[in-house]
Formats: structure tokens, sequence, C-alpha cells
């Protein structure tokens, strides 16, 4: 069995000030939660929401992580950074990165390889533009994003890993896919997996949904098969829609 796991994407949202507060106000209504939560915060908040987060089963993410150790990357944040600042989790490859920042899947497998080999647990993005999916283009382009994201990953590595599938047409936009919908695409990409790294991997694999998730579609997303989380947005930065998506099993 897969364990559920819901993380929130803070995105550029929340100062230090602010997070400590939102943390605050969320740690005593996910306290008996049953999946795995996780916040990714803005780098600037990290030390402080990790404070705020000692002692309680939240666990601290952040956004990107740089693909180098160290050295002249102005802009950039390493892991060994993440790693003293307490982060377990971090997101890479997120479409809002690939749209507004230039990432591509080769980057994306660079930033990969550094999580991996510092000890962070990758939170990787996948999904598809509105563009795309009008063209029926939806299967080659998660292809292209699993085989050239996760190339020379090894099955080992994959224990690791959680993948997020956002079909980018349903970010922020109030738009989910249907819960069928979401569940046989990320089925596809459980298959992908299947073929490369093998059926253990891909049965152990543990695959999001993002996209306009809330209290009230995150029960029946969370019920298909597939479908092991969540990569919540909006709804991660109030605290009783977030608490409310994370114990959407008690609802
Ligand atoms: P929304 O939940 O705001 O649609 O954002 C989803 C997302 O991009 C999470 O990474």
């Amino acid at each position: 069995m897969r364990k559920p796991i819901i993380a929130g994407n803070w995105k550029m949202n929340k100062t230090a000030t602010e997070a400590v507060k939102l943390i605050n106000e969320l740690k005593p209504l996910v306290e008996r939660a049953k999946p795995e939560v996780v916040v990714c915060v803005p780098y600037t908040a990290l030390w402080a929401a990790g404070e705020a987060l000692e002692g309680s089963k939240i666990k601290l993410g952040a956004e990107n992580v740089a693909w180098a150790d160290s050295g002249a990357f102005t802009g950039e944040i390493s892991a060994e950074m993440l790693l003293e600042a307490g982060v377990e989790y971090v997101i890479i490859g997120h479409s809002e990165r690939r749209q507004y920042f230039g990432e591509t899947d080769e980057s994306v497998n660079k930033r990969l390889k550094q999580a991996l080999k510092l000890g962070l647990k990758p939170i990787v993005c996948v999904g598809e533009t509105l563009e795309e999916r009008e063209k029926n283009r939806t299967r080659r382009v998660l292809k292209k994003q699993v085989l050239e994201g996760f190339k020379d990953i090894s099955a080992e590595d994959f224990k690791d890993i959680v993948i997020a599938y956002e079909p980018v047409w349903a970010i922020g936009t109030g738009k989910t896919a249907t819960a069928e919908d979401a569940n046989k695409t990320i089925g596809f990409i459980r298959s992908l997996v299947r073929k490369v790294w093998g059926a253990e991997t891909a049965k152990a694999l543990r695959i999001q949904y993002g996209g306009s998730m809330k209290p009230g579609n995150a029960k029946e997303l969370m019920a298909m098969r597939h479908i092991d989380g969540g990569l919540i947005g909006g709804a991660s930065l109030v605290a009783k829609d977030f608490a409310d998506i994370v114990n959407y099993k008690e609802r």
C-alpha cells in the first residue's frame, strides 16, 4: 500500500512571519492526519517554518534546488543549504518554473540528480498545457517529460521520488481534471514507469494530482486507484482548507 502524501506548494506567498502564523494555525488541525503532510515554502521562510514545525508531523519542503554543490550561481540555493534549514522534500520542475524561468526536462534532470545525491526527496512535476491537451498530445508530452526528466535515474532512486501530475490548464484556474481523467492519466504515467523501471518500482511510486484541488473535490480525487496524494497551491494558503484536504477521509 502506498501512503498518501498531501503537500502544500505555497509558491511566492508568505513572508517568514506570515509562514509561522499559518503553520501555527495548521498544526492542531492536522495532528491526527493519516497521510504524510508536507508544506513547501519560499526560501526566506524556510528557517522560521522549520522552527515552527518542530515536534509536529508536518514535514518541510522547498520549491526548487540548484543542480550544483556550490559556486557562481547567483540566485540559486543549494541542496546543502536546504538540508541545514531542515528541508526534507523539494519540488522540482513545477510548470511555473518551466513556463516563466526556462526550466527544461534537462535542467529538471540535473536538479533531480543533485537532490537525490544529497538525500532530499524530490517531488517532480509533469503535466501538459491546454494547447497540448487540445491537440491530443498529452501522452506524448508526459512521455518526454518522464523519459528525459528521469534519465539515468535508477529504480532504487525511485523509492524517494514522488511525481506530481499537474495539468497546466488546471492550475489556479478553478478547473480540475475530472477524477476519472486524472486517474487515467496518472495510470498512464505509472505504466511508463513500469516499462522503464519495472513493475515493483511502478507499484511503489506515489503519484500526486495537482491543479485546483480543494476540500470539495479532494475526497473524490483521492478515492481513485492511481492517485496517491495532492500538490495543493491556493488552498494550501488557508489553514482550514488545507487541513480539510489532508483529512479528506474523515469528512
Ligand atoms: P492550485 O491548487 O492553486 O491550482 O495550484 C496547483 C499547483 O500548481 C501546485 O503545485
